[in-house]
């Protein structure tokens, strides 16, 4: 069974309200590197100050060198909401990550992968609102407590994709918290859209943002008799263009055929490929 969002909820995503943000409204979180772009900067911002009402954490799953969880927590701390901004991420970058997207923003360049230390500075104007968890998330432990925005940037595996899902979906508020996919439609991680097929009993789409994100509103916490049936590892890749073919149904209405029908030619081209960076472009 699936579940519709309200209709004054469909009409508020509906309208994209972050779009017409201004930049420097989102105040020093505005200068910090990212790789989102600029209308997922502005939809984090968003989710944050106008939409999350302070019911739970924010969760930020893969937030690199800071950008996407700066966005979140300023939009947290001018919404005047308490619970804290919770960063996921290994915190290292190679050289050329560094070269390609630290330099470029005014970072000075650096010696070694680490991270960490640049993130703890760049998020130091929310010191006491975020927290960082440097490691593999699969092997954190969420404390249970409420999740109201969930942002995912890490699914780069089918059985990660699956371990996020185990870990944190079932924290999430029924009516009132929604995850943001950031990788939903990028041809190299199809087992995203597929995840949020097998788990339709319990989120509806609500919006698609360029790069290639989707906003989803969880209508139920999914349990782990759910979880399990809704895992993606393992799958062969039929049962995934099958998950494919339903999920480009269901999101009909934001005009993406074009990006189902390269995930399914991403499929075609590495047989049984479960993992993002191994993956040769169709
Ligand atoms: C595309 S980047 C995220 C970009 C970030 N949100 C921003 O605003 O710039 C993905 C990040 O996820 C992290 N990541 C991927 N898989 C992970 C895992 N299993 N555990 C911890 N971090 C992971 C990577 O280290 C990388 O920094």
């Amino acid at each position: 069974m699936t579940a519709a969002p309200d209709p004054e909820t469909r009409a508020r995503f509906d309208a994209a309200p972050w779009d017409r943000i201004a930049r420097d409204a989102m105040g020093p979180a505005g200068t910090v590197p990212t790789m989102l772009s600029e209308a997922e900067q502005r939809l984090y911002f968003w989710l944050a100050r106008d939409w999350a009402q302070g019911a739970g954490a924010i969760v930020d799953l893969g937030c690199f060198a800071g950008g996407s969880t700066a966005r979140l927590a300023e939009g947290r701390r001018q919404a005047g909401h308490a619970p804290h901004v919770h960063a996921y991420d290994r915190f290292t970058a190679s050289d050329r990550l560094k070269a390609r997207l630290l330099y470029p923003a005014g970072i000075a360049p650096f010696d070694g992968q680490d991270i960490l230390p640049l993130a703890r500075r760049l998020l130091a104007p929310w010191d006491g609102l975020v927290r960082l968890h440097p490691g593999e998330i699969e092997d954190d432990l969420w404390t249970g407590q409420p999740i109201e925005v969930l942002t995912i940037d890490a699914a780069k595996s089918a059985g990660a994709a699956d371990a996020i899902a185990g870990l944190f979906f079932p924290s999430l508020i029924p009516g009132a918290s929604v995850v943001v996919q950031q990788d939903y439609f990028h041809w190299r991680q199809p087992w995203v859209a597929a995840q949020m097929e097998r788990l339709a009993e319990c989120f509806v789409p609500l919006a698609v943002c360029p790069g290639a994100t989707a906003v989803f509103l969880c209508t139920r916490a999914p349990d782990a008799a759910t979880l399990a049936r809704a895992a993606c590892d393992g799958l062969p890749d039929a049962g995934l263009l099958a998950d494919l073919d339903a999920a480009r149904r269901r999101m009909a209405r934001f005009g993406r055929d074009a990006r189902f029908a390269r995930m399914r030619a991403a499929i075609a081209a590495n047989p049984g490929e479960r993992v993002a960076w191994r993956f040769r472009k169709p």
